[in-house]
């Protein structure tokens, strides 16, 4: 779906348009393969990342633009700055049910991008009738847990061993849920 444009104010009080991106693959490329060099916290590796291309991202972009996901991205002077992503699944018995992506430009942490992408996305899911929202974290992401819990996820199972980090280093996954 293509979301209604909101400006919001971030705590440095700077004006953050979030909107659902256009079909701009290489924009899009150039945001994944920057937060997949500041972060190993994303799931594709270094190398992987290197794999995909403006046209993926496109498709990537067109699959929410066309239909019931929603795609949110936060743009300041005209750069995007970060992207929140609720996946709704199209079979009934799990319609209900939205999973949760986010990041930001490193440049951008701590300035509250997250916070207003998750209200942005709240709003939205529970116009297109989501209840539940579930998401998932490498355990020693400590940053993204801290902004889930503000934002009222709270910690429901744990898969043990469930990622390699890039390192080859095997780490738990924690799942977290909200009710809308
Ligand atoms: C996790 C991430 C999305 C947070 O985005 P952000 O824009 O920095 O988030 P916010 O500025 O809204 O901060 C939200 C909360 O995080 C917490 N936080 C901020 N800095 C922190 C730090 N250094 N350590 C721990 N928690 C911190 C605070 O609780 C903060 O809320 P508050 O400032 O109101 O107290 C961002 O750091 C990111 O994209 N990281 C890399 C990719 C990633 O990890 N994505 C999630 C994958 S599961």
């Amino acid at each position: 779906m293509i979301v209604e444009e909101r400006i919001v104010y971030l705590k440095d009080d700077g004006a953050c348009l979030l909107k659902t991106p256009e079909e701009d693959g290489e924009t899009l490329l150039s945001y994944l393969k920057r937060i997949n060099r500041e972060t190993d916290f994303l799931n594709f590796t270094r190398e992987e990342v290197e794999t995909v291309t403006a046209e993926n991202e496109a498709e990537w972009v067109r699959g929410y633009r066309n239909g019931k996901s929603i795609l949110i991205g936060a743009y300041r002077g005209g750069e995007l700055i970060g992207l929140v992503d609720c996946t709704i699944p199209s079979l009934f018995k799990t319609a209900h049910v939205g999973i949760i992506g986010v990041s930001v430009l490193k440049k951008a942490w701590g300035n509250g991008v997250g916070t207003k992408l998750f209200e942005a996305v709240f709003e939205e899911a529970k116009r297109a009738s989501v209840s539940v929202l579930h998401l998932e974290h490498f355990a020693d992401n400590v940053r993204a847990h801290a902004l889930y819990e503000k934002v009222g996820f709270v910690t429901c199972g744990i898969f043990r061993g469930g990622v390699k980090k890039s390192d080859g280093t095997i780490s738990d996954v924690v799942l977290m849920e909200r009710a809308l």
